[in-house]
């Protein structure tokens, strides 16, 4: 790797994605994000990063766990195909920006907005064994935001039930560059890069910002913005700050200090685990990424199938059978015709209807158990790629935050 072709592309708009460190990665990981994480790092300026406080909201107090889950779980993104000159992979707890950037949002957040959150009372009420009336809980989505903001990400891929994180990121973005947007100097600013445009312009622009400002008609913040684009183009000395600023005071909002992303949907095939539930490896129903061969067998045959095939000469019905959603996710269409014909009319047995399955997930898990092993025989070379990214970070959080305190007023 040589440091050139390191480089962030900054010119592609950034993702910015967290899990929580929970050891080596399954399928249901695969699946349901880490499959998405390896494409979206070919279009975008891409940043994963082990949300290793996060895990400490709910578990607080598992310290010896820690570092191998971060680095299990980290080799397995690699041997998923995250390549570390692709993207910019690094490690929460590495970076106190985001602890600073969350104590600052604290502030201003208003207590409600976390109560709200729904993940908030399900996590409560699901995880009762655990103490979890603690003010970190309550935070963590704030500490979500922080996360996020500090990159200036355009987009966050999770999964549904992150969006509400997302969304109450951008209340939070929204009020901080609507308290903090707005310097002294801010109306003379606009003033003067109004005198910069022709007259007409300048009303027309004016115009469209008050019918904004009064209505919200989203036509007349698009002609706003278009006019301000147009301006970009033709005037000489126009600059990049004149565009910021106009479309500040064309939104009401001021200086765009922190972005407000957008959460990122993409379609994924869930796989679930081998009893149909959720996978997890707290529930004895996952397979690993890096699961021996035999194993996976191993599980994949003795997985329960349709209740009412109790014996081979029974038919049965796919949609009652967890084997069928595999399918799903690994077979092609005429596996799964196959699949229907058979299971429906007892033509095949059980085993049978799992032997694609079996043979799909270990030649799946090939390229992954190859590349592993790699950094299984040199855990220098994981650490070092963490160093690297965590420092590529640092760069872009650093910077976030001598732009948040500068607009608090905090550096004195
Ligand atoms: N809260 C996420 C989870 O539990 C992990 C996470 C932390 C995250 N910070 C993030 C995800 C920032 C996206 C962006 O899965
Ligand atoms: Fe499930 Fe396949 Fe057996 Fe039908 S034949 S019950 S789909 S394993």
């Amino acid at each position: 790797m040589n440091s050139r072709e390191i480089q962030p592309k900054p010119t592609r708009p950034r993702v910015l994605s967290g899990m929580r460190p929970t050891g080596a990665m399954h399928l249901g990981h695969y699946h349901g994000a880490l499959k998405n994480w390896v494409r979206l790092q070919e279009d975008y300026d891409s940043f994963f990063f082990v949300a290793d406080w996060h895990a400490l909201t709910t578990h607080y107090a598992d310290r010896g766990v820690m570092e191998r889950y971060v680095y299990d779980m980290v080799t397995d993104w690699l041997a998923a195909g995250l390549d570390p000159e692709r993207c910019t992979i690094f490690v929460q707890s590495r970076l106190p920006e985001h602890a600073e950037l969350f104590t600052l949002l604290a502030m201003g957040t208003p207590l409600g907005w976390l109560e709200r959150v729904p993940t908030y009372k399900d996590q409560i009420d699901k995880l009762k064994d655990r103490d979890l009336a603690t003010y970190g809980f309550l935070g963590y989505p704030l500490l979500q935001a922080a996360d996020i903001l500090i990159y200036r990400a355009a987009y966050v891929p999770v999964g549904e039930d992150q969006s509400s994180h997302v969304e109450l990121t951008r209340e939070v973005a929204r009020r901080f560059n609507h308290l903090y947007g707005r310097p002294g100097d801010f109306e003379a600013k606009v003033a003067a890069a109004i005198a910069k445009l022709p007259k007409d312009d300048a009303r027309y622009f004016e115009k469209q910002r008050k019918a904004y400002g009064e209505s919200g008609r989203s036509e007349a913040l698009v002609k706003g913005e278009g006019m301000v684009a147009k301006s970009a183009v033709n005037i000489s000395g126009w600059t990049s700050d004149d565009s910021e600023l106009l479309l500040g005071h064309l939104k009401g909002s001021g200086k765009t200090i922190l972005v407000e992303p957008q959460a990122l949907h993409t379609e994924v095939k869930k796989l679930p685990g081998l009893d149909g539930e959720k996978m997890s490896k707290s529930y004895g129903n996952a397979i690993a990424m890096r699961e021996e061969p035999a194993v996976v067998r191993q599980k994949i045959q003795t997985m329960r199938t349709d209740p009412a095939r109790a014996r081979r000469s029974d038919p049965g019905n796919p949609e009652r059978c967890p084997v069928w959603q595999f399918h799903q996710v690994y077979s092609s269409p005429e596996i799964k015709d196959w699949v229907v014909k058979g299971c429906t009319s007892a033509g095949i047995g059980c085993l049978e209807c799992k032997q694609p399955v079996i043979d799909a997930i270990i030649a799946e898990q090939r390229p992954w158990r190859e590349r592993a092993e790699q950094y299984l025989a040199n855990p220098k070379q994981v650490h070092w790629i963490v160093e690297m990214g965590t420092e590529r970070a640092r760069t872009v959080a650093k910077q976030t935050m001598r732009d948040v305190r500068d607009a608090m007023g905090l550096t004195y």
